[in-house]
């Protein structure tokens, strides 16, 4: 019986780790320079966590969670987004008492049930990143700076940055009450699920992936007509910030995404590149979420950045390893192989990387070998070398050989590479 991955599940490959490693370590050299300290969460929490942060009638919730009983009947999940498991750890752990702003970002997988196709899996990785304890907009611009930013350096061109207020929830109820009298007119086109949410959640019509579901809010209400006076100010002050630090943005009025908690500031960036599931990062402001959640009523806004999205844009880069070792020590005889089997730990020891064959093979044989690993040198170490006290040190780039002293090899060839 041979396995495969589970459907939706990927193997990230030994050539695609070097593309990975330099994503998620730009990601903590830009974001350390914003002052963002990292935190790792489980990827595992109380299922009600993510109902009560995400919200019951989303999809990410009622259609898409890894949920399941443990052994003592405690229903848990797998996280599908790391928002909520940041906020239950910073209220757990009373983050709040160590400073009043904190700014966290976190990497890693999460899981959610979707139709696996090009751009979605059920595991895939989030680089994510929260301001909370300001109420903005200086932080929101900074966010988005930040990320923005961040795709520059990963040379990711051509993309386009979607905003949004979705109002606090003194402005959300008269959108609310507007948006479900408009779809009521539309109700025979909705999907049975939008006919519900139309009246328990109607914002989360917007999101449906039916077409009729979709042309339906077409022409619907928007939002920013229904902001209250603070808000506009909020959206407003955001949208000069954002000309003042030369960010070009759309203002897309439906842009609602997906999840309950956001108030105010919404964000997407948007690929031409990546086909249907375009969106390389999502995020927004959600004010009420820590106070929902049991902790202070603070303020705080984030973002998850998809890894596999921004991966398929920013090419491949060398994976650590594929340079090729500094020395392949090429052993003739047991004792040569002895001999080399101890120096080879010992030159790792020293800082350089070098690889020996472990069977007993020609002398042919192993510079094959070197040279499909691409060596930079080779130590080539017989009996009458071994008699000699002198090995045959070759520069697999210029060719040349010459002999170089065994008696203290591992500190000449440490000391040759400075
Ligand atoms: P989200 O929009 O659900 O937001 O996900 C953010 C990003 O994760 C998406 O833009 C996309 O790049 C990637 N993504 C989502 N689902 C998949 C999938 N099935 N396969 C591949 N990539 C995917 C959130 O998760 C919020 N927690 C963001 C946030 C943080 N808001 C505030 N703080």
């Amino acid at each position: 019986m041979q396995y495969k991955a589970v459907r939706g599940f990927k193997d990230i490959l030994p050539h695609q780790v070097g593309t990975w490693n330099r994503a998620e370590s730009e990601a903590k050299r830009i974001f350390g320079l914003f002052g963002f300290q990292e935190i790792r969460v489980p990827v595992i929490e109380k299922a009600e966590l993510f109902a009560r942060g995400i919200g019951q009638d989303t999809d990410i919730v009622s259609k898409e969670m890894y949920t399941f009983q443990d052994r003592k009947g405690t229903y848990v999940a797998m996280r599908p987004e790391a928002t909520a498991s940041v906020l239950r750890a910073y209220i757990e752990h009373k983050l709040y008492e160590v400073y009043p702003v904190q700014k966290l970002f976190t990497i890693g997988p999460m899981f959610r049930y979707e139709r696996p196709q090009k751009g979605r899996s059920r595991q895939f990785h989030q680089i994510n990143a929260e301001i909370i304890g300001d109420p903005g907009p200086k932080s929101d611009s900074e966010l988005i700076f930040m990320v923005m930013w961040f795709f520059s350096c990963l040379g990711l061109r051509d993309l386009i940055l979607n905003i949004n207020s979705l109002g606090c929830p003194r402005c959300r109820g008269p959108f609310r009450a507007e948006l479900k009298d408009y779809l009521k007119g539309y109700f025979a086109h909705l999907c049975p699920d939008c006919q519900r949410r139309m009246e328990t959640n109607p914002l989360r019509v917007f999101d449906c992936k039916v077409e009729t579901c979709h042309e339906a809010v077409k022409d619907a209400p928007s939002m920013p007509d229904f902001l209250c006076d603070n808000c506009t100010d909020h959206f407003e002050t955001l949208t000069l910030y954002l000309k003042g630090l030369d960010i070009d943005f759309v203002v897309n009025p439906h842009l609602m995404r997906g999840l309950d908690y956001y108030t105010r500031t919404t964000f997407e960036v948007q690929t031409q590149e990546l086909g249907a599931q375009n969106a390389i990062v999502g995020g927004g402001r959600y004010d009420g979420l820590i106070k929902e959640l049991g902790g202070p009523d603070n303020p705080a806004i984030g973002f998850a950045i998809g890894t596999e999205r921004i991966v398929e844009l920013s090419g491949e880069h060398p994976t650590q390893g594929e340079k090729g070792p500094d020395i392949f020590l090429a052993p003739l005889g047991k004792e040569a192989e002895d001999k080399s089997f101890i120096w080879l730990q010992e030159l790792r020891k020293g800082g350089l990387s070098c690889e020996m064959e472990y069977r007993s093979l020609g002398l042919k044989a192993q510079m094959r070998r070197a040279d499909r690993l691409k060596a930079r040198k080779v130590l080539i170490v017989g009996e009458d070398e071994l008699t000699k006290g002198k090995g045959i040190l070759r520069d697999m780039v210029s060719k040349e050989q010459r002999e170089l002293p065994l008696d203290h090899v591992v500190d000449e060839l440490i000391r040759l590479r400075e």
